[in-house]
């Protein structure tokens, strides 16, 4: 098992990533000081893969196990589910330290993460990420939220879990579509700040399609020290953090422009090529580092070609994006692989060029 600090002063906490670890929760939980009862929340195709042995593993060291079922999708990530749960959570008499194990995807890590924030004033939070995304992204760094309408994580606040349990196993029943959407966050942690790390996955990319353990390990290690050390300089999201979003402007307004209809992770892998397109036509980027950024996205099965929809439309989305400050639009730009910077200053004609897919390297 390895292990990655992130370290937030009395707040800090350790991320256990490795084979097999769901088993052995009881025990870390027990040597924090927990007894007693607690809470899973989960949906259920991740309670019916790993329900039983996490139980099972509670149950051995001493626990008394509630879950709560919350149905699949972005939609449960609203204040009714949350409402909903307030109200499972007093049923089973959950106290102020009865800890919330979020066992699932971000939808599940940003609502049970959520829930645990607000219920009592906030309750031991443990997040168990069972997708690759939730491993190396979402589960990190505390942001928990519920969306509102449409407006996605609208209503949240920082709330940072007392430990991550990044088990690898659970990996192996993802489908490709979202061993897909992970990897194109992989991709972006290396792309800002790991050229080693982005070596890596130019030679390793096929071990890793083929689920190799060491390989997902090393992935989600490498991803999560990313994540920590950016978190650690910037907890509250006021300044670096934004560099999580390299590949998220273009990315949002993709989504919001196609309906949701193609996914996160290919709408990341298109932005994260065109705003290193524009970083090269601004004559900061090399352009072979753009044909390297490229390779690995094809080779991680992401598209790299702009969709066809129309360049005003996702301009006027970009302009709604939440990241926008005094009406320009901000983006994250390669320097060089695994070197970023954050620029308003990026010319609207540039943009539209990328976006209609004139400029190809
Ligand atoms: P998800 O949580 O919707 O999970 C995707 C699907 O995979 C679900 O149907 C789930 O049941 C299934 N699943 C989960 N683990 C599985 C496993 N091991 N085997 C088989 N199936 C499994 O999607 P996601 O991509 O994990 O998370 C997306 C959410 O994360 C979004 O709501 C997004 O806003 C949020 N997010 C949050 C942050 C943050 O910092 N808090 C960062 C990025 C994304
Ligand atoms: N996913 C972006 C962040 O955690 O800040």
């Amino acid at each position: 098992m390895r292990k990655v600090k992130v370290a937030l002063g009395g707040k800090s906490y350790q991320v256990y990533i490795g084979s097999g670890l769901l088993a052995q929760t009881g025990r870390w939980l027990s040597e924090k000081g927990f007894s007693g009862k607690l809470v899973i929340i989960t949906d259920p195709t991740v309670n019916k893969l790993y329900g039983d042995v996490l139980n099972q593993g509670l149950t051995k060291d001493g626990f008394s196990v509630n879950t709560l079922l919350v149905p699949e999708g972005e939609e449960q990530k609203s204040l009714e589910t949350a409402g909903r749960l307030y109200h499972e959570l007093t049923n089973c008499y959950a106290e102020r330290t009865t800890p919330i194990l979020a066992l699932g995807g971000g939808v599940i890590g940003d609502l049970a993460g959520f829930v645990a924030a607000t219920y009592l004033r906030g309750v031991p939070l443990v997040q168990i990420p069972t997708t690759l995304l939730a491993q190396v992204d979402s589960s990190v760094g505390g942001k928990v939220a519920v969306d509102h309408g449409q407006l996605k994580n609208m209503i949240g606040t920082f709330y940072q879990p007392g430990l991550i349990i990044a088990d690898i196993n659970t990996l192996k029943t993802l489908p490709a579509e979202e061993l897909a959407n992970g990897l194109a966050e992989v991709i972006k942690s290396a792309a800002i700040r790991g050229e080693k790390f982005f070596t890596f996955l130019e030679q390793n990319l096929d071990k890793i399609k083929s689920l190799d353990e060491g390989a997902l390990e090393e992935i989600v290690f490498q991803s999560v020290k990313i994540k920590a050390e950016v978190v650690e300089k910037d907890e509250m999201d006021l300044g670096l953090r934004n560099i999580l979003n390299y590949g998220h402007t273009i990315g949002h307004a993709l989504e919001s422009v196609s309906n949701f209809s193609i996914g996160h992770g290919n709408t990341v892998a298109i932005g994260m090529l065109a705003a290193a397109r524009i970083s090269h036509m601004m004559g900061i980027l090399d352009g072979n580092e753009v044909v390297r950024l490229k390779k690995v996205i094809e080779q991680a099965g992401l598209p790299t070609e702009m969709p066809n929809l129309k360049s005003t439309e996702i301009i006027k989305a970009m302009k709604h994006d939440k990241k926008i400050r005094r009406d320009k639009v901000r983006f994250v730009l390669l320097k060089s692989i695994g070197n970023v910077f954050i620029t308003d200053e990026v010319s609207p004609s540039l943009v539209e060029k990328v976006l209609v897919g004139d400029e190809k390297t």
